[in-house]
């Protein structure tokens, strides 16, 4: 088998509150597949986004580490991209200027950086709606400049914390659909994908596997390979199956 990824070793994270200390992460450790999904899930406040903002390296964790390939997380140079519950978006700047305006770093020449932009745009379904400003757009639309943004920059890692939970089931739905299926072509990037969710149907779609957290101060309660086939019937047995798994996981 091939190696891990990335390896979370014992993360553990106090944060102080006056004179409380509140343990969000106990003891947490698991691992993630290159070229995999694999989605966080557990309840409220049990510090599925603290976890992401470590492997972002926004947050430093009290102990344990995050290693990529063996080496530690912040020495590897990984490019990550993060795709948030609410698209971030510059309400000044036109749909196709937000998502140039990331490229800037990554691609001298503007004629190229257009191009980017615009091929990502296409790709999400956001053609035609180049020169629209955010304020114009549905609450999906703008989720969408928010993947096409995350994209266009390449990234070896996407990191998605709770990306369709403000949209209706129908965008949702859709744009699930949609990313499964840029995922699912092997000349695209990224490859590796890390997801939080509380959705379980959401989490058993689209994951190759599922890593449980517990109630605060968490630790991982289990860490379930999904092998369903894709494309995924969300109607089927097997599906229930899985789902009623996750549930009864969680529920330990
Ligand atoms: N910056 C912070 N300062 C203090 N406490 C925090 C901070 N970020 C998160 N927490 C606490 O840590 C716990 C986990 O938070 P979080 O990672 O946001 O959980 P989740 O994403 O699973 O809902 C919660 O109890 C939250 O209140
Ligand atoms: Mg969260």
């Amino acid at each position: 088998m091939e190696a891990s990824f990335l390896v979370a070793d014992h993360l553990r994270m106090t944060y102080q509150y006056g004179k409380t200390e509140v343990v969000a992460l106990e003891d947490v450790s698991f691992t993630i597949e290159r070229n995999k999904i694999t989605t966080i899930t557990g309840p409220s406040g049990c510090g599925k986004s603290t976890i992401l903002k470590m492997i972002m390296g926004i947050t430093k964790p009290t102990g344990g580490s995050i290693t990529v390939d063996g080496r530690p997380i912040n020495r590897v140079g990984l490019k990550m991209a993060a795709v948030f519950q609410t698209s971030a978006l510059l309400p000044w700047l036109t749909v196709q200027k937000n998502v140039e305006i990331v490229l800037e770093k990554l691609e001298t020449d503007e004629g190229k950086r257009v191009e980017r932009a615009l091929r990502y745009l296409k790709m999400v379904g956001l053609d035609g709606f180049e020169e629209a400003y955010p304020k114009e757009l549905s609450g999906g639309m703008r989720q969408r400049v928010s993947f096409a943004r995350a994209l266009a920059t390449g990234p070896d890692l996407l990191i998605m914390d709770e990306p369709f939970v403000n949209l209706d089931v129908f965008s949702a739905e859709a744009l699930r659909e949609e990313l499964l299926d840029l995922w699912e072509n092997p000349d695209l990037p990224p490859r590796t994908v890390i997801m939080v969710t509380h959705n379980v149907d959401e989490a058993v779609q689209m994951s190759d596997k599922i890593i449980i957290l517990g109630r605060r101060p968490s630790r991982v309660l289990e860490e379930m390979p999904i092998t369903l086939r894709r494309p995924r019937n969300i109607r089927s047995d097997e599906f229930y199956q899985s789902v009623d798994s996750v549930i009864t996981a969680m529920s330990r």
